[in-house]
């Protein structure tokens, strides 16, 4: 457990002022009422016909609702995320289409008029940056780029053999197809995607509270040789939303307790109003795969800019679902700093977002936490109180106990 007043991090996030406390505390309540459960199934959907392709589909359904979380891996690693207001609403894909040059139509949620929200995130690009003639401090690009590694290029496993129910999760896992300097001949990059039937908060760090509106993607980057001693690594994400207006990267004040190792912020991407969407990560990555203060390292998120779609590789379930005119917007992900510590420790990096519609879950305080607020915030009270009683009474009660000339 870190100490919840605060220390700061290396990179500079302090204790919260009185104000976040108090913020917090009136969150606190509000953040217990999200007990919605969903009934959660995931499913590969296979083309019989064809060459089997990773198209994995999460339908969480609730009592009125249903959300749909599709992930692939053909082109670039995508998911889709379509809100809807019927429990019974159902995917359906057309492999013909969704196989073809023009995949526009491919993949739909019916009944059509039941979609509430729906936007995609597609990861385009693995950055590797030079971070060795760098100064410790946060320079944008990190470095001098090495070429990028395009993750349209990349082969991925069956992801039916990672499917777990038990965890309702799936591992993505793949390497460039195209590998000359053996880079990746031990390593891979893998998505790990987790969903959920009900609100908690995993073991491992991040430890970001999730909801069963949320979809959990863990990001990790294992055994790849990097092509310098001090190598920075960063992923590239476009994005689709509802409208053309990108979403902007949000900061918010979160507490370090027993449940996440410091004071730091907790970053998130909000589309419009609601019934909206939302990507919401701890600017942290670790190093590790137990990870923890000593692995952390910060997470730097670029402002999304708009950027016209045949500048980005084609993701076909993108295309299917949304149609080929559409505005998308890209930022960038950077972890670590050259000052360390980086991927050069052990060769792993892994980084954790969660994906979902509606309000974003807000971190309530742990009930040690609010037990030691409650006896740090009472026990001044008390001392006034206490104070204040004996300067009404003290007089009296002195002349009370006045021994008797
Ligand atoms: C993936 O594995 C499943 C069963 O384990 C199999 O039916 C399917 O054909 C495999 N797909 C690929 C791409 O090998
Ligand atoms: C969904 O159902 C709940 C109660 O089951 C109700 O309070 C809520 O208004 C419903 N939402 C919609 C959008 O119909
Ligand atoms: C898939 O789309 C093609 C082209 O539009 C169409 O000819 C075919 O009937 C569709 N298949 C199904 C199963 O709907
Ligand atoms: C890095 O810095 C060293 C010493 O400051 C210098 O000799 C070297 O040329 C620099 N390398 C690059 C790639 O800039
Ligand atoms: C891959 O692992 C093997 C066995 O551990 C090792 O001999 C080899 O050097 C490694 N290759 C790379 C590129 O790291
Ligand atoms: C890495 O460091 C070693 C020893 O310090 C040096 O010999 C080597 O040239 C460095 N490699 C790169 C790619 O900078
Ligand atoms: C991400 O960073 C790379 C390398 O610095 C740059 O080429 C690219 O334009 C950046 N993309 C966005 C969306 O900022």
């Amino acid at each position: 457990m870190g100490s919840w007043e605060g220390s700061c991090w290396g990179w500079g996030r302090c204790a919260p002022g009185p104000l976040l406390l108090l913020s917090l505390l009136w969150a606190a309540p509000f953040a217990l009422l999200g007990e919605e459960t969903r009934q959660v199934s995931l499913e590969v959907i296979s083309d019989w016909a064809g060459p089997p392709e990773n198209l994995l589909h999460i339908r969480a359904v609730g009592t009125n609702s249903t959300l749909h979380y599709v992930w692939s891996t053909l082109g670039p690693p995508a998911v889709l995320l379509v809100a809807t207001n019927t429990p019974h609403s159902a995917l359906s894909v057309n492999w013909s289409l969704l196989l073809s040059s023009e995949p526009d139509g491919g993949l739909m949620v019916l009944p059509k008029d039941s979609v509430q929200f729906s936007s995609a995130l597609v990861f385009t690009r693995l950055f590797e940056f030079d971070g060795t003639n760098t100064s410790g401090t946060a320079t944008k690009p990190p470095g001098k780029p090495y070429p990028p590694y395009l993750l349209a290029k990349f082969s991925w496993n069956n992801v039916t053999g990672s499917l777990d129910p038990a965890t309702l999760s799936a591992t993505f896992q793949g390497h460039p197809i195209r590998d000359p300097t053996g880079a990746f001949t031990n390593g891979s990059l893998t998505f790990r995607v987790q969903a959920f039937p009900r609100s908690g908060r995993p073991t491992q760090p991040p430890r970001l509270l999730h909801t069963a509106d949320t979809c959990q993607l863990e990001v990790a980057l294992v055994g790849a040789s990097p092509r310098g001693n001090r190598s920075l690594f960063g992923l590239e994400v476009a994005m689709l939303g509802p409208g053309p207006a990108c979403p902007s990267v949000q900061g918010q004040s979160s507490i370090d307790d027993e449940y996440a190792p410091a004071v730091f912020q907790l970053d998130q991407l909000l589309w419009g109003s609601l019934p909206s969407g939302f990507v919401q990560w701890r600017p942290v990555a670790f190093s590790q795969k137990q990870g923890g203060r000593e692995s952390a390292l910060p997470c730097h998120a670029s402002p999304p800019y708009p950027t016209l779609a045949y500048l980005l590789p084609q993701s076909p379930i993108v295309r299917a679902f949304f149609g080929s005119q559409n505005d998308f917007c890209a930022f960038n992900l950077t972890f670590g700093t050259p000052a360390g510590p980086g991927y050069w420790d052990h060769h792993y990096l892994s980084w954790s977002a969660l994906l979902g519609v509606g309000a974003p879950p807000v971190d309530a305080l742990s009930p040690l936490v609010l037990g030691i607020m409650a006896v740090a915030l009472g026990a001044p009270a008390l001392l006034l109180l206490v104070g204040g009683l004996f300067l009404l009474l003290g007089p009296k009660g002195y002349s009370e106990y006045q021994p008797i000339n």
